[in-house]
């Protein structure tokens, strides 16, 4: 418990993905019943929470809003923000904020730095090595062989990796970053890596200068296409928990063998992480290894775990701020949940914009729907969350991504336009509560994949 929150605190959340809405919604359920902003938000977030129209990669805006509108707390959601210095330049303004500095955040915006550092602690990760010479770069796939794993060393929108199964396709990719400057800066240095196989899964920590707490792991499923087919995406579904893994022990594990020491190194080198630490992850034979670290909440993983979330974000937002995590209790449902990602036609190459879309609401009759605009479970009326109620059989939320409003009508507006969650008993229920959501959607050339959370998939 943190009692200095003051009653209706300001809180602002950066981002307008359905990772933003998810938060959002979670904020509002607080006992606190804090007062929402959102730069920018979308159309789901308007009309209980404040729109803040800026751009995310501008930290000096962001702050002066925050000044303006009195903000007590902000939580970035976009890794772009923290990589620009929002974090730095909230904290060098006064103001409380949940997201790591542009220095920690290099773990996720520097593949070279994060991976040296693994290397350093004797984190398990795949072999590598770093180039910012072509010719180097291509002589070391020559040697080595495929399958080999192109990597651009900075952000690059999920795109900038390339799991090569021939020599030709590892060099075709490393003269498209380092020559073709196909992500400009972000890929001037390429790091190369051995390929690992196994299932991957995504582990998310509160993480505050003390105290790390693990969220529930899940599993994001990345390309376009049933079967795990087509190229890769932002992310067309999740799950969570994912069945087995905590029960094995994996989630101190990876606590133990990977978080702690990274973060020690970071605060070593007089760098404190405050914020979410994601872990990609590849379960290996040999065991859990990293595929990469995300300084930040994931997309689509937030929109299954922090439904499944008991405990009053807006506390633990506000005590990491503060490296107070250690005075608050995370406790999770024992539901589980599916998310299934609609997305426009022509995604992720060439989504195309305007669609109207149609929600069903008659079509979800008997169901626990939360939906912007939905006035069953507002956020705003203070209602338990669902998974308190002992209603969870029939549980689902609509959350906004690539959504506008023109002349009052809910259009597309991106390429992954909502998120269709479902809650459960088990996952074969919470899957089956998405499904329904995600149908009772319509827009012309709406995709989404049908095998979200089938098993074996
Ligand atoms: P990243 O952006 O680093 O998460 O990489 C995107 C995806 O590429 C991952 O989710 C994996 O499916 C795949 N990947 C990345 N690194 C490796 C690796 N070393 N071995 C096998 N697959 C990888
Ligand atoms: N779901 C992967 C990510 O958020 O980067």
């Amino acid at each position: 418990m943190i009692p200095e929150i003051p009653e209706n605190p300001r809180v602002l959340v950066v981002g307008n993905g359905a990772r933003e809405h998810t938060i959002l919604w979670k904020l509002a359920q607080s006992r606190h019943r804090p007062v929402l902003f959102a730069a920018p938000g979308n159309a789901g977030t308007e009309g209980w929470c404040t729109p803040l129209p800026l751009k995310v990669d501008h930290p000096q805006d962001i702050v002066a809003a925050a000044r303006a509108h009195g903000v007590h707390l902000v939580i970035v959601g976009p890794e772009a923000a923290l990589s620009a210095g929002l974090a730095d330049a909230c904290e060098a303004a006064g103001i409380r904020v949940f997201g790591p500095t542009a220095a920690a955040a290099r773990l996720e915006t520097s593949k070279s730095f994060a991976k040296r550092l693994m290397q350093a602690q004797g984190v398990p990760t795949a072999r590598f090595a770093v180039f910012e010479d072509a010719e180097e770069a291509r002589d070391h796939i020559r040697r080595h062989g495929a399958p080999i794993v192109v990597k651009a060393d900075g952000l690059a929108a999920g795109k900038g990796v390339v799991v090569a199964q021939t020599v030709d396709e590892a060099i075709s990719a490393v003269d498209d970053m380092m020559a073709g400057g196909r992500f400009g800066q972000a890929g001037r240095r390429v790091v190369l890596e051995e390929r690992m196989t196994g299932r991957e899964v995504s582990m998310m920590f509160f993480v505050d200068r003390h105290t790390v707490v693990p969220m529930l792991p899940a599993r994001d499923y990345k390309r376009v296409f049933d079967g795990d087919a087509g190229p890769n995406t932002g992310g067309m579904g999740a799950l969570a928990p994912v069945p087995g893994f905590a029960e094995a022990g994996l989630v101190e594990r990876v606590q133990h063998e990977i978080v702690r020491p990274v973060l020690s190194a970071l605060a070593q080198q007089g760098i404190p992480y405050r914020g979410v630490l994601y872990a990609g992850l590849m379960l290996t034979d040999e065991g859990p290894k990293v595929v990469e670290f995300n300084c930040r909440f994931g997309d689509p993983e937030t929109q299954v775990v922090l439904p499944l979330l008991q405990s009053d974000l807006l506390e633990i937002a506000w005590a990491v701020s503060e490296d107070r995590l250690a005075d608050v209790a995370v406790r999770w449902s024992a539901d589980s949940a599916v998310c299934v990602v609609l997305a426009a036609h022509g995604y992720p190459a060439n989504p195309r914009t305007g669609d109207a879309i149609s929600i069903h609401e008659d079509h979800l009759a008997g169901f626990n729907f939360f939906a912007e605009g939905s006035d069953r479970l507002s956020p705003a009326s203070g209602e338990a969350m669902p998974s308190d109620r002992q209603e969870g059989a029939r549980t689902g939320f609509l959350f906004h991504a690539g959504t506008a409003r023109s002349d009052g009508r809910l259009v597309t507006a991106g390429g992954r336009v909502l998120s269709a969650v479902g809650v459960g008993e088990d996952l074969e229920q919470a899957r089956s509560n998405a499904y329904r959501v995600a149908d009772a959607v319509d827009f012309a050339g709406k995709h989404c994949r049908r095998d979200i959370a089938v098993m074996n998939v």
